[in-house]
């Protein structure tokens, strides 16, 4: 199938990464905290992960050669401030560096500056529920703005703000999953972990040095309070980078499955809708776009969410196997009339071949979307290398280039090739 030519000039073609599962021995972070504490539910820690922070710029120079114009990657709020109060020069250097080097292969950064992970020292803080996180946040946010503001084209504040709560439903509804290794994407389940579950979060709380009610790490942030701290979170981050650079592009990224109600379904899947989506429009009012991130369905009938059909193809992570999911997700998305990029897009499978054929079938989802006028700015496919899957470890195979850990070495898969000449095409007008 031909798209080359089908998409508008000036459409956004990357990949994306997130610092804490790329760069390597992110050691100020609550994540390491958390991969090292005695009992750990992680299947290994992240350790030099793709060593991006020593090898940026030749990954970098492979997305170019390959066709892509962009690259979404996280700055590490536990880098540029590994204690409280105290910014590192250092460290603001290097994502100058970063930014160069893409400005330099005329790709376009789309920076993220919180992608899951915090800063230790504010866990022993309270964390996602201590009022003066999104105050800390703002801080954060105006020393990368100060320094970098003008190398900085698009910003996402909060990666998946609503991840927390889409892990809440998923595990309310753990019970109708047939499929025992389907998990959430970051694979916490905070609330239905068994006692091991507990006696690591409590080595945790211990190793950070503050009680177990006050360590609030960005997945357990689903209750109210904490959702409320998310959004004025993002809020203050967007004034303050508008302030620094009023031509940077802001907006939030959300997780979001594709929700399809079937008879018997319809207020579950309106509640879903809601509590995952619609309920943080209000706080998006400002913004300039919405980041788009999306695996998969969820199909909603009277019994509640249903399990995957019997012999549906499934992903490494355990859930289907559905491109065309991304197409109704811009659909719903579309209704808050903002441009959308599509920040996050992709699967873990170990074959391949079933990658090249999910993006031809995403595509051409977002190919419909563009003819129906939807303001689609951008396709980033997750991730640009296979990478840290959280609690699941290196296993999960997301990318487009293989890395091999021993050795950092890189091998760009057919699905790299594919999907970048793509971009250089339509980049081309071909
Ligand atoms: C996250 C990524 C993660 C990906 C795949 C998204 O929820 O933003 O960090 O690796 O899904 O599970």
């Amino acid at each position: 199938m031909s798209m080359h030519t089908e998409f508008p000039a000036g459409f956004l073609w990357g990949t994306a990464t997130a610092a804490h599962q790329v760069e390597g021995n992110n050691i100020n972070s609550d994540f390491w905290v958390m991969e090292h504490a005695p009992g750990t539910i992680f299947q290994e820690p992240s350790g030099d992960a793709c060593d991006h922070y020593r090898l940026y710029c030749d990954d970098i120079q492979t997305l170019k050669d390959l066709g892509f114009n962009a690259y979404r990657f996280s700055i590490e709020w536990a880098r540029v401030e590994p204690a409280d109060g105290s910014i590192s020069k250092a460290a603001l250097r290097h994502y100058a560096d970063v930014l160069a080097t893409c400005h330099e292969y005329g790709i376009t950064p789309i920076v993220t500056l919180h992608h899951c992970t915090s800063p230790r020292w504010r866990m022993k803080l309270g964390g996602w529920e201590s009022a003066e996180t999104p105050k800390r946040f703002e801080a954060y946010t105006q020393a990368v703005m100060r320094e970098l503001g003008s190398l900085i084209p698009y910003v996402c504040t909060i990666n998946e703000a609503n991840i927390a709560v889409l892990l809440r439903r998923m595990n309310m509804n753990a019970g109708a999953q047939s499929d025992g290794d389907s998990q959430a994407p970051i694979g916490v389940n905070a609330d239905s972990a068994g006692g091991s579950f507990a006696a690591w979060m409590q080595a945790c709380a211990q190793e950070l040095n503050t009680p177990l009610d006050k360590l609030k790490t960005f997945l357990f942030t689903s209750t109210d309070a904490a959702q409320t701290l998310i959004r004025d979170a993002h809020a203050r981050a967007r004034d303050a980078i508008k302030s620094a650079n009023p031509a940077t592009q802001v907006g939030i990224t959300l997780a979001l499955n594709d929700v399809q109600t079937l008879p018997g379904g319809e207020a579950l899947a309106a509640t879903i809708k809601d509590e995952q989506f619609f309920s943080y429009l209000p706080a998006c009012a400002d913004d300039d776009f919405i980041g788009v991130q999306n695996y998969t369905r969820q199909r909603i009938g009277a019994e509640g969410v249903l399990p995957n059909e019997a012999g549906v193809e499934t992903t490494q992570m355990g859930y289907e196997y559905y491109p065309e999911a991304l197409e109704g997700v811009i659909r719903m998305v579309a209704a808050a009339g903002k441009p959308m990029i599509v920040t996050e897009n992709g699967l873990s499978t170990e074959d391949d071949s079933r990658r090249v054929a999910f993006i031809q079938r995403a595509l051409a989802g977002v190919r419909r979307c563009l003819d129906d006028r939807l303001d689609v700015r951008g396709y980033v496919y997750w991730s640009a290398l296979d990478n840290f899957e959280w609690v699941f470890g290196y296993r999960p195979k997301f990318g487009l280039i293989d890395v091999d850990r021993a050795t950092q070495q890189r091998r760009v898969k057919e699905s790299g090739r594919y999907l970048g000449n793509i971009a250089r095409r339509n980049a081309l007008g071909e």
